[in-house]
């Protein structure tokens, strides 16, 4: 009888602790919470992302064919270098180390910005519709990114890093309106004769 009733405990303990196991703990203090870790994460991705993007701007600028289109991503190249700078004060703001984390995602749109590069023909219109539609996947990237952090910080109670964080998106979201008025006003319709 008491072997039956030790087993029977061992089972409500097994199912007790089994529960409590698949339930993330709760805690006061937002430093050591989850969604804490999940949001420096995010940061580190970013980071990586924008260091990269720097580098890759500069080539696009070197490989772009209109005047126009070169001055965009020159004057972007340089908010990058800008927003690289406000991440690590958002590092420090909610004191953590500036670490970069391969971020795929922009090593991807990297890599495909430099095959429409390699794939259009230098000095071409042409180039510059797919340059602006790889820098475009880019910045949508970014804006994601920059949305969800500046998000997360305001949860996270960290007021002063999703003011910067909004600075950064607001920059983002303008030079993509700028790609989308260089690609209509004067890109596309020049690219629209040129030949295969
Ligand atoms: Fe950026
Ligand atoms: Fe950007």
């Amino acid at each position: 009888m008491l072997c039956v009733e030790l087993l029977q405990l061992k089972e409500i303990y097994t199912m007790a602790t089994a529960k409590t196991k698949k339930q993330p703990e709760t805690t006061p203090n937002v430093e050591e919470s989850a969604l804490k870790e999940l949001f420096v994460d995010e940061l580190k991705d970013i980071y990586w992302a924008e260091k990269h993007l720097s580098k890759a701007l500069v080539k696009l600028a070197k490989a772009a064919t209109s005047d126009e289109l070169r001055a965009a991503l020159e004057t972007h190249k340089a908010e990058t270098d800008n927003q690289i700078t406000r991440l690590e004060q958002v590092f420090e703001l909610v004191e953590e180390k500036a670490v970069a984390k391969k971020c795929d995602a922009m090593d991807g749109l990297i890599k495909e910005s430099e095959g429409i590069v390699e794939d259009t023909e230098d000095g071409s219109i042409t180039r510059d519709v797919g340059i602006i539609s790889a820098a475009q996947k880019s910045e949508h990237y970014e804006i994601a990114s920059y949305g969800t952090l500046r998000t997360l910080a305001n949860t996270l109670g960290y007021t002063e890093a999703a003011q910067l964080l909004d600075e950064t998106l607001a920059e983002e979201k303008k030079t993509d309106e700028l790609l989308t008025q260089l690609a209509e006003s004067s890109i596309n319709s020049g690219a629209k004769t040129e030949k295969a």
